[in-house]
């Protein structure tokens, strides 16, 4: 069966096409005037007008990514920062209930927007819009905002993993079927390229504090103390040395908060690909061919040209 996307308001950015594909929660594009257009999931693009139209309060604390670039670890650092360490607070509920996903709505199931109105200040508001499609009010308050970003060829294969196991996808195809899709921005959220550009541009002229998972893999303690300074807080080392405890890829894995396995099967099947795979960098090396790699590599040069933001896919 297959089901046609109507477009529900007459306004920017609302032109909605249709992408693929015969599932019940599918894609399709929300249309900025004059920018390319960004697929994101049916209902985001049908009740786009309540996403736009976001309300922020001015400490709010935005957490934006492109999906799988480290989005639930900087998320659950955040919120252990916030609790100051205090563990047994951030197993009060589950990591999508402590950092609502802003933008995320699917009908009848599940609302971001409605469920962070209801939360208690300060709110941490995950998103992962590219910059242009962010709602307006968290510039007219000067909101903080930390961006991560995280290497292309590890974000590739995250996501193939995710397209397969989180079933709201459609289905991803072969990876070579899949790195074509990714490389032309035929995923959720749209280009890669496109999303960490768009953040890297805006990030001196508003707060907009810009890591990298590479970095916080290479020396986590550190972009801790970073973070706290963009955040003007003051934790005693013990506490930033729990954080860290807590944070870490096998204590996530574990931790029922973190880990996905408290979502139905029907929406996420961790038997295909547990929600919390590798974490490592670099495990693009076990999936991309030669000849991939190289075809990546030339058409990595190209859309990245000209910008000063540079990655690293192994240390
Ligand atoms: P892999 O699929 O490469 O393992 P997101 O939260 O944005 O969806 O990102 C998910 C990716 O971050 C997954 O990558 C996951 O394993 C990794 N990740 C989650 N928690 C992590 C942690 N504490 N340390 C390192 N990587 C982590």
């Amino acid at each position: 069966m297959s089901e046609t996307c109507k477009d529900s308001s007459s306004q920017s950015p609302a032109s909605i096409t249709f992408w693929e594909k015969n599932c019940k929660v599918t894609v399709c594009v929300v249309r900025p005037v004059q920018l390319p257009a960004v697929p994101v999931f049916w209902g985001i693009a049908k009740e786009w007008s309540q996403v736009e139209s976001f309300e922020t309060r001015p400490d709010d604390l935005l957490i934006s990514t492109y999906p799988k670039s480290g989005t639930t670890w900087i998320s659950e650092i955040l919120d252990l920062i916030y609790n100051n360490g205090d563990v047994e607070k951030c197993k009060q509920d589950t990591i999508c209930k402590r950092v609502p996903f802003m933008e995320m709505i699917i009908p009848g199931v599940q609302n971001g927007v409605e469920d962070l109105k209801k939360m208690q200040s300060p709110r941490l508001v995950k998103t992962h819009l590219p910059v242009q499609l962010l709602p307006s009010s968290f510039w007219k308050n000067n909101c903080k905002m930390i961006y991560m970003a995280r290497n292309a060829k590890d974000v590739a294969v995250s996501y193939y993993y995710f397209y397969q196991m989180a079933k709201m996808h459609p289905e991803p195809g072969t990876w070579e079927e899949f790195l074509d899709k990714f490389m032309t921005g035929k995923v959720a959220f749209g280009s890669w390229y496109d999303h960490v550009k768009g953040w890297w541009e805006k990030r001196n002229d508003y707060r907009i504090y810009y890591l990298f998972y590479e970095d916080m893999k290479e020396d986590p303690k550190h972009e801790i103390q970073k973070l706290l300074k963009f955040l003007d807080k003051d934790l005693p080392e013990e506490t930033v040395d729990k954080i860290l405890y807590h944070s870490s890829f096998d204590v996530m894995k574990q931790n029922p908060y973190t880990n996905y396995t408290t979502f139905l099967k029907a929406r996420m099947d961790l038997s295909i690909s547990p929600f919390m795979r590798k974490g490592i960098l670099g495990d693009w090396k076990n999936h991309f061919t030669v000849a991939q790699y190289e075809r990546f590599e030339k058409d990595y040069e190209k859309k990245m040209k000209g910008s000063t933001l540079s990655f690293r896919s192994e240390i």
